[in-house]
C-alpha cells in the first residue's frame, strides 16, 4: 500500500523563509491603508507623581499636527473585567488615560498624530508636562521590609510553598554540608528584532481592525474589544508574523490601546511603533531577582533540604511575580523544600515574562548553589546530580510522562569528554594563555498543552488552506503546521497553505510557555483527520460515488490522491472527487484541550548542558568556547527547527550570564541603558563556533497526537549557571550576581 512518506521528523527548511528574507513578509507596520497617519508616543518623563498639566499648544501648531490625544480627549475606556487583569494574565490592567498618576517612567499619556512618524516624533517633543512629584520607590532592597507575599503565579503555581521540614534539617545538619549563599539577576529588557507595533483602523460600523506585533491575537481582541466597550466580533486582530517576542508581545499593553484611540481620534488609520527605547519602558521586562539558595546534603550527597527564597519586584500597577521558585520543587529528590517569593513593588515599568520566566533566573541560582554544593562534598558536580536525581515529580507526588534525563547527562559528558576535567579550579590554560573551565547544569521546563481549534479547507484545484489563530514568532510555525497538515491529510508540502494570526480563524492560545505546538498540532490533525473522513464520505457514500460500495476501512488516501486498497490503479485526485460529486470545496473543524493524563502525571521536558569557557586574566573577558547541551524533549518533528530553538535559546542563555543588564537610576527610575549600545545582546561572535546540540528524539507516549514536547524555553534554562560555573572552574572565583562582566573578574 503506497503512503506518502511522512516529512514529520525530517529536516524541512521553513515555508515562509523566501517571503521573509525577500521582504514580502507583513509584519505590523508593513500594512498598506488609505490615509495612514502616524502617532508618536507622549511620555512621562518622572518615575512617581501626577501630571499638573500638559502643554500641547506648541505641539499642536508643528507641521503636519492632525492632533494631540492625552486624557482631555480620549475615548474613555472601560476597566477591564477580572478575567483579564486578575494575576495571570501578565500586563499592565491599568489602561491609560484612567487618571493623573504617574506609576513609572515613561508610562503612556497620549500620543501626537501627524502625516508622517518624523512630524509625530518632533511635535511630540515639543509637549510640556508639569509634575507634582511623588514618593519615588525604586529600592529592592531597601523596601524589603514592605515586600508583600504573594500567592500564585499564573493561577496555577503556588509562590509560597514546603513540604518537609526544612528548619529541623537546617538546625540539625553540620556546617560542612550546607549552602547558603545569595545570587542576583539584574532587570533584563524583550530585545526582539521587531519593537511593539500596531496600525489601528476603524470603519464607520464601530469595527477596529488592529494590526498588531502580538502573540495573542485573541487575547489583544478581548483586552481591546473590552476597553472601548465594544462587540468582541468589532474588533478584528492581525498579525501572520512577528518579528521576535523574548516573551513580551503576549499581554495587554498600553500602547496598542493608545494607537486605537488615536484613531479614533483623528478619525484616521494610524500606525504607532515603539523606538527601540521604548521596549524599555513600554512592554514589560524581566525583574530583578535576589534569590537566597538553602542546600543541606547527607553524607552520601543525597539532599536533605532545600530552601529557595526570592526578592523580585513589580511595578505600581500590577501583580507579577518572577517565579523563581517554581522549578526548585521537582528539580532533585529531596524530602524537606521550602519555597518563599516576596515582592515589592516599585515605580519601574510593569513586568512579565521573559524566555523561560521562573525558571532561567530560577536555576541560575539552583544550579550554581549545586556547583558549590559538590565542591564542598568533593564530588564531580555531575554525580551530585545524578545521586539526587529525581525519579518522580516529588511535589504532586505524581509520574514524569516520560523522562530521561540520564541519558542526556551521560550523552552530553561523553560527548563533551567531562571524565578528563580537572576539579580544580585555576587548573587548565589555553595557549594563549587564556584560563579554560568546564561547567554543566541541569535544564527542565514545563510541558503544558492549551485547548486550540482550527479549520481545514480542501479547494477544487486540490489545494489545502488550513487556519487556526496562533502565531508565528520566527520559530516554525508555519513550517511544522504544514507538516502536520501533509502527513494527516497525505499531501505533498507545497499542496498545503498554513493560515494563523488572525481573530477570524478558529481560535488558539498564547503563544508562550513552550506550548505552541502541543496544543496547535493536536487540533490541526484533528481537522485534517476529519476532512479525511469527509472525503472518504465522498469517495464511498451512495451509488453514484466514485468508489461506491467499498468499505471505509479499505480507502487509502495518499500523495492527495484517494483509492481503494484493492485496486489503487483506480485512484481519483481530491479535484477529481470534488468534481464528481459536485463539490467546490470541502471544509472541516477541529479542536483538541488537554486530556486526562494532564492531572495525573507530570509533563516536563529535559536537558544537560555542558559549557566550556575561556577567561582572559588581565581582561576578565569571558568567551564561551564549547557548548554541548543533549534534551530530551520528546519527539523531533523538524530537526533543522528544533535545533534553531535550541541554539537560540543557548544563546539567551549566554547573554544572561554574560552581558545583559538593565541599569535604573534609583534617583529618577530612569533605565539608563535603554538602547542596544549599551544593553548588550550576543551576537554572532558571541557564540560558539563549536554548538553541539542533541535530541534524545524519544516521543512521549503521554503527549497528544506527535509525541512531541515544547522545545521553545528549555534552551536557556540551566545554561547561565552552566556558564558561571565554568567561570568559577577556570579561575576560582564564584560569582553569583549576573551578568558576569569582566569588572567582576579582574
Ligand atoms: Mo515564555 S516567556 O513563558 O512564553
Amino acid at each position: 500500500m503506497a503512503q506518502t512518506p511522512s516529512v514529520l521528523g525530517t529536516p524541512r527548511h521553513r515555508v515562509d523563509g523566501k517571503l521573509k528574507v525577500t521582504g514580502i513578509a507583513l509584519y505590523a507596520s508593513d500594512f498598506k491603508v488609505d490615509r495612514l497617519a502616524h502617532a508618536c508616543l507622549i511620555q512621562s518623563t518622572i518615575a512617581s507623581g501626577t501630571v499638573i498639566e500638559i502643554d500641547q499648544s506648541e505641539a499642536e501648531r508643528a507641521p503636519g499636527v492632525i492632533a494631540v490625544l492625552t486624557r482631555r480627549n480620549a475615548p474613555k475606556l472601560q476597566a477591564l473585567p477580572e478575567e483579564l487583569s486578575a494575576n495571570g494574565t501578565p500586563g499592565e490592567s491599568r489602561l491609560p488615560f484612567q487618571d493623573d498618576q504617574v506609576y513609572f517612567q515613561g508610562q503612556h499619556l497620549g500620543a501626537v498624530i501627524a502625516e508622517t512618524f518624523e512630524q509625530a516624533r518632533e511635535a511630540a517633543a515639543l509637549v510640556r508636562i508639569r509634575y507634582q512629584p511623588g514618593e519615588l520607590r525604586t529600592d529592592l532592597l531597601g523596601l524589603a521590609d514592605q515586600a508583600i507575599e504573594p500567592r500564585m503565579f499564573g493561577g496555577r503555581i503556588k509562590l509560597q510553598d514546603k513540604r518537609g521540614d526544612v528548619d529541623w534539617v537546617w538546625a540539625n545538619m553540620p556546617q560542612v554540608r550546607l549552602v547558603n549563599e545569595t545570587y542576583s539577576t539584574p532587570i533584563e529588557n524583550h530585545n526582539p528584532i521587531e519593537p511593539g507595533a500596531a496600525l489601528a483602523a476603524w470603519d464607520e460600523n464601530d469595527h477596529l481592525t488592529l494590526h498588531v506585533s502580538t502573540r495573542g491575537v485573541d487575547l489583544t481582541q478581548k483586552v481591546v474589544a473590552s476597553a472601548f466597550g465594544l462587540p468582541i466580533e468589532n474588533v478584528r486582530i492581525v498579525c501572520p508574523f512577528i518579528g521576535g517576542h523574548f516573551g513580551s508581545k503576549g499581554f495587554s499593553w498600553s500602547y496598542f490601546l493608545v494607537a486605537a484611540a488615536a484613531a479614533r481620534i483623528a478619525n484616521r488609520p494610524v500606525r504607532l511603533v515603539l523606538s527601540r527605547p521604548q521596549m524599555f519602558d513600554s512592554m514589560g521586562q524581566r525583574a530583578r531577582t535576589v534569590q537566597t539558595i538553602g542546600l543541606a546534603a547527607d553524607e552520601n550527597g543525597k539532599l536533605a533540604a532545600l530552601k529557595h527564597s526570592t526578592l523580585t519586584h513589580s511595578s505600581m500597577i500590577y501583580e507579577y511575580t518572577e517565579p523563581c521558585g517554581n522549578l526548585t520543587r521537582l528539580m532533585y529528590a529531596c524530602p524537606n523544600v521550602q519555597i518563599n517569593h516576596h515582592l515589592v513593588h516599585l515605580n519601574y515599568t510593569t513586568p512579565c515574562p521573559m524566555r523561560a520566566p521562573g525558571e532561567a533566573a530560577g536555576t541560575f541560582a539552583l544550579e550554581s548553589a549545586m556547583d558549590e554544593l559538590a565542591v564542598k562534598l568533593n564530588l564531580d558536580p555531575l554525580e551530585l546530580r545524578v545521586r539526587n536525581y529525581a525519579e518522580k515529580d516529588e511535589f504532586d507526588q505524581r509520574a514524569w510522562s516520560s523522562k530521561h534525563l540520564r541519558e542526556c547527562y551521560d550523552r552530553g559528558a561523553a560527548k563533551f569528554g567531562w571524565s578528563s576535567r580537572n576539579p580544580k579550579p585555576g587548573s587548565t590554560r589555553d595557549p594563549e594563555g587564556r584560563m579554560v573551565g568546564w561547567g554543566m547544569a541541569t535544564a527542565v521546563y514545563p510541558a503544558n498543552q492549551q485547548p486550540a481549534a482550527a479549520k481545514a479547507i480542501l479547494s477544487n484545484d486540490g489545494s489545502i488552506v488550513v487556519r487556526s489563530a496562533t502565531h508565528e514568532a520566527g520559530t516554525g510555525t508555519y513550517t511544522a503546521m504544514t507538516q502536520f497538515v501533509a502527513d494527516t491529510l497525505g499531501v505533498p508540502m507545497d499542496r498545503v497553505q498554513f493560515e494563523l494570526g488572525d481573530t477570524q480563524f478558529p481560535p488558539a492560545p498564547v503563544n508562550g510557555g513552550s506550548w505552541l505546538t502541543a496544543s496547535v498540532a493536536p487540533a490541526v490533525v484533528a481537522a485534517c483527520a476529519a476532512l479525511r473522513d469527509k472525503l472518504i464520505s465522498l469517495g464511498v457514500d451512495g451509488p453514484s460515488a466514485p468508489l461506491s460500495g467499498q468499505a471505509r476501512n479499505d480507502i487509502v488516501i495518499a500523495d492527495g490522491r484517494i483509492s481503494s486498497a484493492k485496486d489503487t490503479s483506480q485512484s481519483l485526485s481530491f479535484s477529481d472527487l470534488l468534481a464528481k460529486t459536485g463539490n467546490q470545496t470541502l471544509e472541516a473543524d477541529g479542536s483538541a484541550k488537554p486530556g486526562d493524563s494532564y492531572q495525573k502525571l507530570a509533563f516536563f521536558s529535559f536537558g544537560a548542558i555542558f559549557v566550556e569557557v575561556k577567561v582572559d586574566p588581565d581582561l576578565g573577558e569571558v568567551r564561551v568556547t564549547r557548548v554541548v547541551g543533549v534534551y530530551d524533549v520528546g519527539k523531533i518533528l523538524n530537526p533543522l527547527l528544533a535545533r534553531s530553538q535550541l541554539l537560540g535559546g543557548i544563546t539567551f542563555g549566554i547573554g544572561m550570564a554574560l552581558m545583559e543588564g538593565t541599569i535604573p537610576d534609583m534617583a529618577t527610575g530612569r533605565m539608563v541603558n535603554a538602547n542596544l549600545a549599551e544593553y548588550h545582546v550576543p551576537v554572532f561572535t558571541d557564540v560558539p563556533p563549536d554548538f553541539g546540540i542533541e535530541f534524545l528524539d524519544v516521543p512521549d507516549p503521554n503527549m497528544a497526537a506527535n509525541g512531541a514536547r515544547g522545545l521553545g524555553e528549555i534552551g536557556i534554562v540551566g545554561a547561565p549557571a552552566a556558564i558561571a560555573n565554568a567561570v568559577y572552574h577556570a579561575t576560582g572565583k564564584r560569582i553569583r550576581d549576573l551578568p558576569i562582566t569582566p569588572d567582576r573578574l579582574v
